[in-house]
Parts: C-alpha cells; structure tokens; sequence
C-alpha cells in the first residue's frame, strides 16, 4: 500500500522513494498511476522491506510531471522530472536499486537507471 503523505514531513524510517500523486496532465492523474505501479513492482521484486513508496500531494514541480524524489536518512537524495508513469517504472527501480547499494546513495555509474539519466533535476549530496 502507498503511504500518503501531505504538508508534514515524512517520518524517518525506511529509504523512500516519493511521488508526487497530484501531477497530471490531459491522460488524467499520472503521478497517482506511477505511485501504484511503483508499489506493484517494488513488492512483485520483495524490495519492499528496504524501501517504501510514499505519496504526496506536491513536489512543487508542478511544470514537469510527473515528479518523484529519492531521499533517506544518511543518502543523497535525487529529484526527477518528466516521469512517464508506466514506460519509466522499471528505470525508476533500477534507479533505486543503484542508489540503496550505492555508498551513501550517491549513484556513480547511472547506466542502470536508463531513461532517468535525463530526467534528473537535482542530486542532494549525504550532509
Ligand atoms: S502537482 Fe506534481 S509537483 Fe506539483
């Protein structure tokens, strides 16, 4: 199930890869789309105990949907954009793969996320 998450931050816990589940655009709700089969995928791989899909309302990117972020305590986090929410499902956990095996999640080989290589917004190095 995807947690959701608005105007708080997301408690400390697992690794998570967030999704902003309000972008849209003319095909309807594709950020709601790309946080269930995220959640799909992630379990149908048993991912599902080192990372978690966390919905929320806006990544204030709203330009570039559909918008998703990596972020977990000790790593550097990531922000995308532009994220097709059924064609980018298995970069995106190829991606999260690389960044969870990654020493503090920063991700020095990205041939493995495939598409997202260029939808890559910002990378927050580990403080
Ligand atoms: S609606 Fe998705 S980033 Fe704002």
């Amino acid at each position: 199930m995807v947690e959701e998450v608005s105007a708080r931050p997301v408690d400390v816990g697992l690794p998570a890869v967030i999704v902003c589940t309000t972008c849209r655009s003319e095909q309807g709700e594709r950020g709601a789309v790309l946080a269930e089969s995220l959640q799909r995928e992630i379990a149908r791989q048993c991912l599902g105990e080192s990372v978690r899909v966390v919905a929320v309302d806006c990544l204030n990117a709203c330009g570039e949907p559909v918008s998703l972020a990596l972020t977990g305590e000790g790593q550097a986090s990531y922000v995308f954009n532009h994220l097709e929410p059924t064609n980018d499902v298995a970069d995106v956990v190829s991606t999260v793969k690389a960044w969870l095996d990654a020493d503090r999640g920063f991700i020095e080989d990205a041939s493995a996320c495939g598409r997202l290589r260029f939808c890559l917004t910002a990378r927050i190095p580990f403080v």
